[in-house]
């Protein structure tokens, strides 16, 4: 039964390395995202698929760094290009041709006619939401609730709570801001909505719509669980901001590249005014981009700012230049997509042998598994799920060598090494034994 292919995880640099780091990082860590207090995590390297801790663990990640990793960790074909075109000198606040082949990357892979790299998602959305403003003359956001869109103070409101009833009355919700120090004037321009609700969406666009600069939009909800758009949702939006003169962002920083070349504009066939990119496009280097109509992005440089002096520096360029082509010239999507499918499919066969309800949300290359029938429409559906025993398999799961996030509103990502008999079959039976243990332990109470 369940248990018994487990092995113990050795703790005991990771403990002396957090004791070590919370003297000079707070929470032990460069970002929120990762401080777990005594369970934080130190990496040592990874290679494709694995990733191994600074104990010599090793895991099959199914992190990949919040989904950046398309490829694989230090992929040669990527590593060597960056390597080579680095050697010729990283930042020169100069244009390189390097960053011309990227945004004709981009322009040539989506909707986009005109696009501008940033170093991060959060700078990409940033600099979207101002040439949105810029464009309409408006100050007003839509964005919904569970989405993240970075750190900057536009995108830290109604993001992720613990608690789903801190985002107040569904019909009315209230500016939730994610930790101390946003102005009540930034909060003031945002309006949370619930995601999938397009008659809530309407009621806000008709007492406030000649105020709304943009709908800020995750495709799929990549920051909770993966929650996908109902039927004609996306179409909706598309039709509402057309008709009250207001711009569609689409937030493609985990959706861009992955769920389809042309991202999520392409997969679910409709054409934001504006996007988003950074993750997949640069293998884990820090690459990002905002792009989109040739008219709205033509408000650049005159009249609305961006700049930065790391933007379309070598590294990045580069390495967004390589990734780009080989997920352009080759099936490495839908390697990533068969490989995602065989593990939904493996792992729905384990749940329903055990007689629990089974459901994935998201797509196969980007997916949560959600042990019911029922899969969350919006984000305070999150909290209705049996999240508890998520938490128990993937904490069981970490302790037989494959490692998805804890927290069960992160997906399971998906890259194109980890289509190895070897690997698919280590996280199918690390996920089966987890299950059983955490059943058996549910079971005795
Ligand atoms: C949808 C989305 N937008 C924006 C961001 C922010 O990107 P970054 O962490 O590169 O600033 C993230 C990060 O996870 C994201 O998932």
């Amino acid at each position: 039964m369940g248990g018994r292919s487990m092995r113990s995880l050795k703790r005991d640099r990771r403990r002396g390395t957090y004791a070590r780091a919370t003297k000079v990082l707070p929470g032990g860590t460069n970002s929120n995202w990762r401080a777990w207090g005594e369970d934080t995590v130190y990496v040592d390297r990874g290679q494709g698929a694995l990733v191994w801790d600074v104990d010599g663990n090793e895991f099959v990640d199914l992190r990949l760094g919040y989904g950046p990793v398309i490829l694989g960790h230090a992929d040669p074909r990527v590593d060597d290009y960056v390597a080579e075109r680095m050697r010729t000198g990283v930042s020169f606040s100069l244009t390189s041709e390097d960053e011309i082949r990227v945004a004709e990357l981009i322009t040539n892979l989506t909707f986009c006619d005109m696009a501008r790299m940033t170093v991060s998602g959060t700078e990409a959305t940033m600099h979207a939401i101002r040439l949105a403003r810029g464009f309409t003359g408006r100050d007003r956001i839509v964005k919904f609730e569970g989405q993240y869109h970075g750190v900057h103070d536009y995108a830290l409101i109604s993001v992720v709570p613990n608690n789903v009833d801190d985002l107040g009355d569904r019909d009315n919700p209230v500016r939730l801001t994610f930790g101390r120090g946003i102005p009540e004037a930034v909060t003031d321009t945002v309006i949370p909505v619930p995601y999938n609700d397009l008659a809530t969406l309407r009621r806000v666009f008709e007492r406030s719509g000649d105020t709304i600069a943009a709908v800020i939009i995750e495709p799929i909800l990549g920051n909770a669980q993966g929650i996908r758009p109902g039927e004609g949702f996306h179409q909706g939006v598309r039709a509402l901001t057309k008709e009250f003169g207001s711009l569609l962002i689409f937030d493609e920083v985990k959706t861009g590249f992955r769920v389809a070349k042309g991202g999520a504009a392409e997969y679910f066939g409709v054409t934001p005014d504006l996007a988003t990119y950074a993750k997949a496009m640069g293998n884990g280097y820090p690459a990002a981009a905002f792009g989109g109509r040739r008219d709205i992005m033509s408000l650049l440089p005159e009249r609305v700012s961006h700049g930065g002096t790391y933007a379309g520096n070598r590294v990045a360029a580069a390495a967004a230049g390589k990734t780009l082509s080989i997920l352009r010239d080759t099936d490495a999507l839908a390697t990533i997509v068969a490989t995602g499918k065989r593990i939904q499919r493996e792992l729905g066969a384990i749940i329903a042998t055990r007689g629990l309800p089974c459901s994935f949300t998201g797509v196969p290359s980007m997916f949560s598994v959600v042990f019911s029938e029922i899969v969350p429409v919006e984000y305070r559906g999150w909290a209705e799920m049996d999240n508890a025993l998520y938490d128990a398999v993937a904490a069981g799961m970490w302790e037989r060598g494959a490692m998805p996030e804890p927290d069960s509103r992160e997906p399971w990502f998906i890259c194109e090494a980890h289509a190895r008999d070897d690997l698919v079959d280590r996280v199918v039976s690390a996920f089966s034994d987890s299950l059983d243990a955490a059943l058996e332990a549910r079971a005795r109470g």
